[in-house]
């Protein structure tokens, strides 16, 4: 009996490490994409870190059915030395079973994004948060730091950014009480007017404004900058963080005010930034839109929809989550987006792409098979 049970765990061990492991040379988008122990890697929305020759995937841990969309576990890391296999190095940041906190099980934890923080040698990681319960809005960003890389987390707090502080952009005029919100038709000239002049900054001025979809940007620098959708999603602010990394120092920017801009991601390529966005139709894939700027603060330049040959108009089916700058190739990024799947939150699949720079645009085009 315990040479049978023996010969089982053997061949058991077998099976999962040599039969079940898959090797990679190339990115196939949309297609089903193994972790190194042959289980699908389960990291959406998330972003890359890269540490001591590492690349560390941080992402939304997901499940099947109906709550597959909430925090049913937290966040995950997987590591790897060429973007192509990855390593299960488990649950970064674990939600909470404690009913107050505000990380319990079933809070909506979205876009996780780590950046290193060198005088304090801590990691941190940023991202969207929904109170449990409460739909979209709380509309606030999360922080949690660690040691090392790979976790554990611990959460330190949620913000609703810049508090009682107006944007770097913001015109003087526009600071004294306006029209109100419920006077005005949504999308009439109007109201486009109010939105612009800040309508929605002054309605969230004293609790902070709202931040959802988001991205991290550390700069040459050290600074470091939370790019978030605000205002209802209508418009994006880009917020520089403390020293620290681990909040807010109050001065922020805002961008392409009623714009609907969502999915922020960024680069930044021969001392230009360049951004890539959606618009805003839940999970469903829409038209990105691509900017560029000399100075992170703007002003920002509108470039269009980067994606060619994407004949639908959808991205190529599906939404940004972050840009990747390949270690050691200075001319090289990665476009990392995801197709998300509602009906089973856990099969939404990646959807890597090259990034062109063209005529000083940012383009993508579709590969069924590509390599770095
Ligand atoms: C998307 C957003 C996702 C998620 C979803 C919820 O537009 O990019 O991160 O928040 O809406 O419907």
């Amino acid at each position: 009996m315990r040479k049978y049970i023996f010969l089982s765990c053997i061949f058991c061990f077998f099976y999962t490490v040599v039969l079940r492991a898959q090797t990679y040379d190339s990115f196939r988008p949309g297609e089903v994409w193994l972790d190194t122990q042959g289980v699908p890697i389960n990291a959406h929305g998330g972003g890359i870190l890269y540490v001591d020759s590492v690349y560390y995937w941080f992402g939304e841990y997901k499940t099947g059915g109906p709550l597959g969309n909430t925090a049913q576990v937290g966040v995950s890391c997987y590591s790897s030395k060429d973007l192509y296999h990855w390593k299960n190095e488990g649950i970064a940041l674990r939600v909470e079973e404690d009913s107050t906190s505000e990380i319990v099980r079933g809070a909506v934890i979205e876009r996780p994004k780590v950046i290193y923080n060198t005088k304090t040698r801590k990691y941190v990681m940023w991202f969207h948060l929904e109170l449990k319960g409460k739909g979209y809005e709380a509309a606030r960003t999360g922080v949690a730091v660690s040691d090392h890389v790979t976790g554990p987390y611990t959460y330190l707090c949620s913000y609703r950014p810049n508090a009682k502080k107006y944007p770097q952009n913001f015109q003087k005029s526009w600071k004294k009480e306006q029209l109100g919100l419920d006077s005005l038709r949504w999308w009439s000239p109007e109201w486009y007017q109010a939105v612009e002049e800040g309508m929605l900054v002054r309605r969230d001025f004293i609790k902070g404004q709202m931040s959802r979809d988001m991205t991290l940007f550390v700069d040459d620098d050290g600074k470091a900058y939370h790019i978030h959708a605000s205002e209802d999603n209508l418009t994006l602010h880009i917020s520089e963080l403390t020293s620290d990394y681990t909040a807010f120092t109050g001065r922020y920017v805002r961008l392409f005010p009623a714009g609907h801009n969502e999915a922020p991601t960024i680069c930044k390529y021969q001392g230009k930034y360049y951004m890539i966005t959606s618009g805003c139709t839940g999970w469903a894939p829409n038209q990105a839109r691509s900017f560029s700027a000399d100075h992170i603060f703007g002003p920002w330049t509108s470039l269009g929809d980067p994606c060619e040959g994407d004949a639908k108009r959808t991205t190529f089916d599906s939404q940004g989550t972050f840009l990747l700058s390949v270690a050691g190739k200075p001319e090289t990024f990665i476009f990392m987006a995801d197709r998300w799947n509602p009906k089973n939150p856990v099969d939404g699949r990646y959807v890597w792409l090259p990034v062109y720079f063209e005529n000083g645009r940012i383009v993508l085009r579709w590969h069924n098979v590509w390599e770095y």
